[in-house]
């Protein structure tokens, strides 16, 4: 079924100065809504027409004849879901009472040397993409994935959290400097409570 683009959780100037209005909503009401209308009009008057965009998700993931539908449709996930990632600036140090914050303390030895390896590996994926948390064999990993691509469809892995590594995320205000946009996301944005409830949800 056709589908719409989903509201902001905040404002578009609720993440800065970490991430900016400017960069917000250009990357909400051009990019995301760009793939919602691609999306629509991709799967109007075809079998998908009445399906879920999960539904169709599942059914093209693997698809070459629908790649452009799936494309479309897992960006638009993929959106919602970084939409959600975020929330609006706490430090992770100022009183944060999370789950998965101790875990990743636990299991890397400390916040910091998270942070270090997230930025890490977001820094050298190569082109756009996103960077993702999932848990896998009791334990977080930390992966990238090229372009459109998403581990709940492609490699039926449950994410946890999401950080868009597309150019059109942080250009206008980092230019080349993903780390410390993702060093940023890591420090101040992150959305706990969300990210705690997918990850109760995944290691039960
Ligand atoms: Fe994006």
């Amino acid at each position: 079924m056709s589908i719409q683009l989903m509201e902001l959780p905040y404002p578009e100037n609720a993440l800065s100065p970490y991430i900016s209005a400017e960069t917000i909503k250009a990357h909400h009401r051009s990019h995301h809504a760009g793939y919602v209308k691609k999306y629509n009009s991709l799967i109007e008057g075809t079998d998908f027409a009445s399906d879920s965009l999960e539904s169709v998700l599942k059914a093209t993931v693997n698809d070459a004849d629908h790649r452009s539908i799936y494309q479309q449709g897992a960006q638009v996930w993929n959106h919602n879901f970084y939409w959600h990632s975020m929330r609006e600036p706490v430090r992770y140090d100022d009183n944060v009472d999370s789950e998965l914050l101790s875990y990743l303390k636990n299991q890397f030895g400390s916040y910091e040397a998270f942070i270090r390896k997230f930025a890490e590996i977001g820094s050298k994926h190569f082109g756009s993409g996103w960077l993702w948390l999932i848990y896998n064999e009791d334990k977080i990993e930390i992966i990238s994935t090229s372009n459109e691509q998403n581990p709940l469809f492609d490699q039926n892995k449950e994410p946890i959290l999401t950080c868009d590594l597309w150019e059109h995320a942080y250009y206008l205000q980092y230019q080349s400097n993903r780390k410390e946009y993702l060093e940023n996301f890591c420090l101040h944005l992150i959305n706990w409570p969300f990210a705690d409830k997918n990850f109760k949800s995944v290691c039960k």
